[in-house]
């Protein structure tokens, strides 16, 4: 069996009606608007976060859980579809899962407003149905998720990111929607607090791990459908080459400073960057600081008993920092 669909298997029948949800959530009055989203939920993606929400409200109700949690499920994959269409004008990208991303189909300003109509959606999914705590969760990681690509932005220009800034980058741009899945997934079910704030956590570190896996496939070669090698044109520096940047000489920093800094439309120099950065442990640093959050996150994990719900989250977990794509 596929390790998505042994994950799925507790929650089948939740991912099959939630699916229904997603797509009638989309549904618009403008016909343009209508053929653009049926685009979209016809190149679905991995639907990770969904599988998180349904996966933590059944660990911790012991396989309880409400229309809420479908709620909740949907609205964080709208938010996260409004992202990524964002996410794709702002780093000029024209691949998304496989195929061709919106702004390089419909140009830009088609992909902004398609971003902020899921966004909004997102938003009406929570509000008309009253659930605040759901939208507080959501907000916040909006807002963040905000800051964080600001935050990348700013770092880019200056080329002088730490490590502390890396992860406080990744933290927000990432892995605070995937704490938003989990801590909305204990909240649906009406978990107490402390509960709520350590599911919270749990998907926090999670959200970092899954974030180092995506920086990682950039210096890979792998079809993980879309582009590889965009970081160092954007002159993004995510982990490996931080730690590269921190362990080599100083003729080799200023090397490789030049070359994100002038060299960065090179494809041979981003070649030849991402081949130093491979010889020079940036990779395998950049595995084990992943694993360290993998660990971290069976940390919390293991406090539960066990159950098929508690199974498919640690293959989830396990998945996150193992996929190919
Ligand atoms: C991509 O997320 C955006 C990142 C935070 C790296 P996913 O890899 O979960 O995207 P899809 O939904 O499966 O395409
Ligand atoms: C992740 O950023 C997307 C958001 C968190 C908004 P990236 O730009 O690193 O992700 P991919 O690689 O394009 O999916
Ligand atoms: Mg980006
Ligand atoms: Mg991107």
């Amino acid at each position: 069996m596929k390790i998505i669909e042994q994950i799925k298997q507790p929650i089948q029948n939740e991912m099959e009606f939630f699916e229904v949800k997603f797509k009638a959530s989309m549904i618009s009055k403008v016909s343009l608007l209508n053929r653009i989203t049926h685009y979209i939920v016809k190149r679905k993606g991995k639907q990770m976060r969904p599988m998180f929400v349904f996966l933590v409200a059944k660990m911790v109700s012991n396989g309880n859980f409400k229309e809420k949690t479908y709620r909740g499920a949907a609205t964080i994959e709208l938010i996260h579809t409004a992202t990524l269409v964002h996410d794709d004008v702002v780093d000029d990208s024209n691949r998304r899962r496989g195929f061709f991303s919106l702004n390089a189909l419909w140009k830009n300003k088609i992909a902004v407003l398609v971003g902020d109509f899921l966004l909004s959606k997102g938003l009406l999914l929570s509000i008309d149905n009253d659930d605040f705590d759901i939208l507080k969760h959501i907000s916040i990681a909006v807002r963040e998720m905000s800051e964080g690509e600001l935050l990348q932005i700013e770092k880019a220009r200056q080329l002088d990111i730490t490590e502390d800034v890396y992860f406080d980058i990744i933290r927000k741009k990432t892995a605070t929607l995937i704490a938003a899945c989990t801590a909305i997934g204990a909240s649906s079910v009406d978990a107490d607090k402390d509960e709520v704030e350590k599911m919270r956590k749990f998907g926090e570190i999670i959200g970092i791990a899954f974030q180092i896996k995506d920086d990682l496939f950039d210096y890979g070669d792998d079809k993980i459908g879309k582009p590889i090698g965009i970081d160092i044109k954007e002159q993004k520096m995510t982990l490996p080459l931080i730690y590269t940047l921190n362990n080599c000489s100083k003729k080799e920093k200023k090397w490789l400073i030049n070359s994100v800094k002038k060299y960065n439309q090179d494809k041979i120099r981003v070649k030849e960057v991402i081949a130093f950065v491979k010889e020079n442990g940036g990779i395998d640093y950049s595995i084990k600081k992943m694993k360290e959050y993998q660990t971290k996150a069976f940390d919390i994990l293991n406090t539960y008993p066990e159950s098929p719900y508690k199974e498919s989250l640690s293959t989830l977990v396990n998945y996150v920092i193992e996929r190919e794509k």
